[in-house]
């Protein structure tokens, strides 16, 4: 297995809960390496930009607000087969189907503050990482 990168948010719902060390415990003690991580206060654009995707959905501005309320922590995540394994560690999006043991079963207070957010592919994992970082904050 090769050691690749993910993307990673600590979700709003998280920070103002003071949760942050306890979710990067989690990642760091399931084999995954924090390689950036900066606390932002995202933008309206940045959030939107980054849901880009979701535009159409009807929940697509209750996730947008609910992004900007308050900081983030975005980070870069990096291990073997790291979108898996992080995705393994945050579990379902829904946290009434998150499996025990996961960030989501022990943190997540509903589908939309649900805790953490991942990359879903390799290829997003890259895309969302260039949206945030510049290649001299990530030292691996
Ligand atoms: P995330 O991994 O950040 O990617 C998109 C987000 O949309 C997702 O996590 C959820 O937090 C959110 N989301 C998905 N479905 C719903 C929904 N039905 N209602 C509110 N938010 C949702």
């Amino acid at each position: 297995m090769t050691v690749t990168r993910t993307f990673s948010i600590i979700k709003p719902d998280a920070t103002r809960r003071n949760l942050t060390g306890a979710i990067v415990k989690m990642f760091e003690d399931n084999g995954l390496r924090v390689v950036a991580s900066k606390r932002i206060h995202m933008t309206r654009a940045q959030a939107e930009g980054f849901y880009g995707v979701h535009k159409d959905r009807p929940f697509f501005g209750e996730l947008v607000e609910f992004m900007i309320s308050e900081p983030v922590v975005v980070q870069v995540l990096e291990g073997e087969d790291a979108m898996n394994r992080n995705r393994e560690i945050m579990g379902a999006t829904n946290p009434a189907d998150a499996a025990e043991g996961t960030i989501r079963k022990a943190h997540a207070l509903s589908i939309g503050e649900n805790t953490v957010h991942g990359s879903d592919s390799d290829e997003n994992a890259a895309i969302e990482i260039d949206f945030f970082f510049n290649k001299d904050e990530i030292v691996g």
